[in-house]
């Protein structure tokens, strides 16, 4: 039976890598059945809304949503619609999984990371303030139970995926009150799961350590504005935002995304790299049991880059974004 799954094209270079996600499926041999969505400019343009109803009544039936990149708005009275979406379906873990992957240009061969960032609390919160004339605040919402779904996510995660270690990075002592909450709730739930290594480090201490030695860490826990960051960091030492993943998860649903944006500079030029959105499309098809043609996938992407005839220009090449699905299709078609 077709899986059901709602897909967003996005904007700016979304389309383009979209279209070659889905091709990529087909060609994987799964049957999905695409309810495709407009969400940010393009479903303002078309509705008035950034995050229209009909997008959300999708993925609540779905519950399972593929995403491109979608421009921000800029200006008052316009939410992200990517925040938007992930506080409507309360999608309270952003899992980023970073891997070297041989073939693409990078600093470290060996990196394999796990990042879990909190996605719906934290200065992202929106809660920002104008004093007086000159003086503002942006406030740090930290609260105990979503403190705790986080790090019970993490540890869960670990467990069913044999991962060993945890570290938990944050500003505890500077931020005492707040941070203070996030770490206290996470040696909570590390109690539970002796066999899980729990360690936490300062944030800036954190960031020293992974670009000396990435391999020394396992999975990372981050409060939402510290793992916004690290992340990308995370990304730099493997190639760059063109090949990583990410899923967005919640009780219910499932959103998954490249981590990189609409890419205005290059949108309708047809060279964008799709390796992220293919990646993340990857994370998708483990989380509907599709195992076989995700390893399929990955191992033909993997051969695709490592052979390094049709690579983006991202990559150094001079591929089309089309001639590059083409290549990874011939391989991925070989291996049936
Ligand atoms: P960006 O990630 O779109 O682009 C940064 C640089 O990387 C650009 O030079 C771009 O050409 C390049 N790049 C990005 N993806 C690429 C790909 N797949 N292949 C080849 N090159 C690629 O970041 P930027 O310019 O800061 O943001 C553009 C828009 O995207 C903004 O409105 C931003 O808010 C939005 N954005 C949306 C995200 C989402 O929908 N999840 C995530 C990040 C940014």
């Amino acid at each position: 039976m077709a899986h059901k799954v709602t897909l967003i094209p996005g904007d700016g270079i979304g389309p383009e890598i979209t279209e070659s996600a889905v091709r990529v499926i087909e060609a994987a041999g799964v049957d999905i059945e695409w309810d495709r969505q407009l969400a940010g400019i393009p479903a303002v343009q078309e509705y008035g809304k950034s995050v229209p109803e009909q997008l959300l009544d999708s993925i609540r039936s779905n519950k399972v949503a593929l995403k491109a990149p979608l421009t921000t708005l800029v200006g008052k009275g316009f939410r992200s619609a990517n925040v938007t979406l992930r506080k409507k379906l309360n999608l309270y873990a952003n899992l980023r999984p970073v891997k070297s992957i041989g073939g693409v240009p990078s600093r470290y061969d060996k990196v394999d990371l796990i990042i879990v960032r909190e996605n719906t609390e934290d200065l992202y919160a929106g809660i920002e303030n104008v004093i007086s004339p000159g003086v503002t605040e942006a406030i740090k919402v930290v609260t105990e139970t979503a403190s705790y779904n986080i790090a019970r996510f993490a540890f869960e995660y670990a467990r069913k995926n044999g991962r060993k270690k945890i570290t938990l990075a944050h500003k505890a002592n500077i931020l005492k009150i707040s941070d203070g909450l996030f770490l206290d709730s996470f040696e909570k739930v590390a109690r539970e799961y002796p066999d899980i290594e729990a360690e936490d480090k300062i944030v800036d201490a954190l960031c020293m350590k992974l670009v000396m030695d990435p391999t020394q860490f396992d999975v990372l826990l981050l409060g939402n504005m510290f793992g916004d960051i690290v992340s990308d960091l995370a990304a730099g030492l493997v190639g760059g935002l063109g090949v990583v993943p990410s899923a967005n998860l919640g009780s219910e649903y499932a959103l998954f995304e490249a981590v990189h944006g609409s890419a205005p500079d290059i949108a309708g030029k047809n060279i964008a790299n799709p390796t992220a959105l293919i990646f993340s499309s990857l994370l998708m098809l483990r989380h509907l049991g599709e195992e076989q043609a995700a390893d399929k996938i990955w191992k033909s992407i993997v051969v695709t880059l490592a052979i390094g005839k049709k690579l983006t220009r991202d990559l150094g090449g001079t591929a089309s974004t089309t001639e590059f699905t083409d290549e990874l299709i011939k391989e991925i078609s070989s291996r049936t």
